[in-house]
């Protein structure tokens, strides 16, 4: 059993795209549906599964002038060669349905991190889904230097960056007296990138109800007492400071990837901390993910479209779920460049290490 999806045309994806589950309040160039956490988990300093919100962290402005390589000799670093398939997320929809007695709707269960590549494909040459291993991403994000010597720091130091920017931009409890020095001290913190916290929500695309579990940076203020309605989430990301058109270029680029992943979630705020070549923290800009669209697209020659993101994922969603209509393994893949991707069952039965015992377990009491 296999079937394939052409990428290509991509004019079929033009036009203000198809319905997409956004918050209520906030005004989006989308119509407006309901993207709605309804759980959430957190991986404490050792990275062990707590099913709350206990990982949250409160965003609080760093101080610029900051080295970000400062402490990397004493990186707590998440071992992530292993593959921890969908396990906490499972978890966490499991205890949800047990809570309520009933099943969530979503035909479709994933990280946000899957979804990103599917709707970053029509403009992303270069990222195969299957290929992928940590040694790909590591290199993939080496985009400065592409094809010569490489000068500067080593893509470890570089990596670690993001994490420190995360520490230095972050307090773990709501801001009080007591913050004061903490906040002081913050640079001497010790990077953790083991501690997590993931948001687990509900939200649709085109015609297909997902079920999405992300991590979350940071909260500008703290969380509503009451479930449902829109969550003042910050996303944190690093990035070289810009000095020229080329610069700009590739910032714009970037911010194909930082939009997807914050409009998944329903993330509307990114704070980008600037830094140096050499990894000197400059300037922190705030951007609003719902203008990041028409940011990008009233510049001379836009390098990608957030409606036709949109309208890809709907088609595509829904030609997956058409396609994927028996049980069994199936495998999604798009190698490197291709125009298409490709869907092929790889076992006839069972679920492969896809789904947890756990889960397997639930769904046949429920
Ligand atoms: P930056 O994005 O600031 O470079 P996220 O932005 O998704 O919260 O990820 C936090 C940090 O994890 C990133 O910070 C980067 O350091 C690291 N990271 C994320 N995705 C990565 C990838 N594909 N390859 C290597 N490092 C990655
Ligand atoms: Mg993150
Ligand atoms: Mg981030």
């Amino acid at each position: 059993m296999s079937a394939t999806f052409s990428i290509q045309p991509l004019g079929r994806f033009a036009g203000a795209s198809q319905p997409v589950k956004r918050p209520k309040a906030r005004q989006e160039p989308f119509p407006l549906t309901c993207i709605q956490e309804f759980a959430c988990f957190s991986y404490d300093d050792n990275h062990e599964f707590h099913l709350d919100d206990s990982s949250l962290k409160y965003y609080y402005t760093p101080q610029l002038g900051a080295d970000l390589s400062k402490g990397f000799d004493t990186f707590e670093k998440q071992d992530d060669t292993g593959d921890e398939h969908l396990d906490s997320l499972l978890k966490t929809i499991v205890a949800h349905e047990k809570e309520t007695g009933k099943k969530i709707d979503a035909t479709l269960v994933t990280w946000r991190g899957m979804m990103t590549k599917i709707m970053a494909t029509p403009f992303d040459q270069l990222d195969g889904f299957i290929e992928e291993n940590h040694k790909h991403k590591v290199a993939s994000r080496a985009n400065e230097g592409k094809g010569r010597q490489r000068r500067g720091p080593s893509l470890e130091v570089m990596q670690f960056w993001g994490y420190k920017f995360e520490t230095l931009s972050t307090l773990p409890t709501i801001w009080s007296e007591t913050s004061r020095e903490f906040i002081e001290n913050r640079d001497k913190e010790v990077v953790n990138n083991k501690a997590q916290y993931c948001s687990v929500v509900r939200t649709g695309i085109g015609k297909t109800v997902l079920c999405l579990g992300g991590e979350v940076d940071a909260i500008w203020d703290r969380k509503p007492e009451t479930k449902g309605g829109p969550i003042n989430w910050v996303e944190l990301k690093t990035s070289a400071e810009i000095r020229n058109q080329g610069d700009k270029e590739n910032f714009h680029r970037k911010l194909m990837k930082y939009w997807i992943q914050s409009f998944l979630l329903g993330v509307p705020k990114i704070m980008v901390g600037f830094r140096t070549r050499d990894g000197i923290l400059v300037d922190v800009n705030e951007i609003e993910t719902h203008k990041i669209p028409e940011t990008v697209n009233s510049q001379p020659n836009p390098k990608w479209n957030a409606d036709m993101c949109v309208n890809f994922a709907g088609v595509f969603l829904e030609w997956l779920t058409r396609t994927i209509n028996d049980e069994g393994v199936w495998r999604i893949a798009r190698r490197q460049q291709s125009p298409t991707i490709e869907v092929y069952k790889v076992e006839e039965t069972g679920h492969g290490d896809i789904l947890s015992d756990e889960f397997k377990d639930w769904r046949i009491k429920l």
